[in-house]
């Protein structure tokens, strides 16, 4: 990826298990804390790199991202987290690399369109495509060369996780847990190339489009947004998501120094 001042890239991991591993990675790490968040800054395999810990929800995300920007300099920005399954296609222990976000519980009608982010004219922040290329290229290495040796067997057949695969395309973000079928069915309904659901992503989405900074979006799938999907969330997220998001997040700093 060719840019004209040396990469420093933000990751910004929704949960605790996810960013645990990058910190302990990191090469001369230090921390600093602000706003109740705490920012690690190093090298994570070659590539300059701060880590933060978002929380969950728009505003946590949207706080976190501005920050990286804003205080810490990063120039490219990668968020990490699981999400619910949006689409038929999509199945837990796939990942979903987001093309474009969308904050599916924005209603300003009738001042503005359905899902429309008041004065930017936008429904859809699309993600740095590059960026995205690079994530969705590590995202498969991750799931064919990796995954089988750093997954037990029991999870691997505890979730099905035999032929996982990586899709491209819409993730909707919005302050809900989704866990009933009949309110995923009914975002389908309004948006049917929708892939998955979470709670971070079009935040984080808005505030790089706003300060116009590169970024993309990896989204581990750990529930199907339906009456089980709290129960699944739980178990996924201690076992499996964090090593998804190391092992693709390694593979994406291999691949952007080299
Ligand atoms: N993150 C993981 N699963 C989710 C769901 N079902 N709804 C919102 N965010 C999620």
């Amino acid at each position: 990826m060719t840019t004209d001042k040396k990469m420093r890239l933000g990751i910004i991991s929704a949960l605790h298990e996810e960013q645990q591993g990058l910190v302990e990675a990191m090469q001369g790490a230090v921390t600093r804390s602000h706003g109740m968040r705490v920012y690690t800054l190093g090298q994570l395999w070659n590539i300059d790199a701060v880590c933060v810990l978002s929380r969950l929800g728009k505003v946590a995300a949207a706080m976190t991202a501005s920050l990286l920007v804003e205080k810490f300099g990063v120039t490219h920005i990668v968020f990490t987290g699981v999400a619910g399954s949006g689409d038929k296609s999509v199945k837990v222990g796939d990942i979903v690399v987001a093309e474009a976000l969308l904050q599916h519980d924005m209603d300003a009608r009738p001042l503005f369109p359905r899902f429309e982010v008041p004065l930017t004219g936008l429904q859809r922040f699309a993600t740095d495509l590059a960026l995205s290329e690079q994530l969705a290229g590590a995202a498969g290495d991750f799931l064919r060369q990796d995954a089988q040796a750093v997954l037990d067997p029991l999870e691997i057949a505890q979730f099905h996780l035999q032929q996982p695969q990586v899709h491209r395309g819409l993730i909707a973000s919005g302050d809900q847990f989704i866990g009933s079928a009949a309110h995923v069915n009914q975002l389908k309904a309004e948006l049917p190339d929708l892939l998955a659901v979470e709670m971070e992503g079009a935040a984080v989405a808005q505030v790089c489009f706003e300060l116009g900074v590169p970024f993309t979006v990896m989204r581990t799938v750990s529930d199907n947004a339906n009456e089980e999907a709290a129960v699944d969330f739980m178990r996924f997220v201690h076992s499996v998501a964090s090593r998804y998001a190391f092992g693709t997040i390694k593979r994406l700093c291999q691949r952007l120094a080299g």
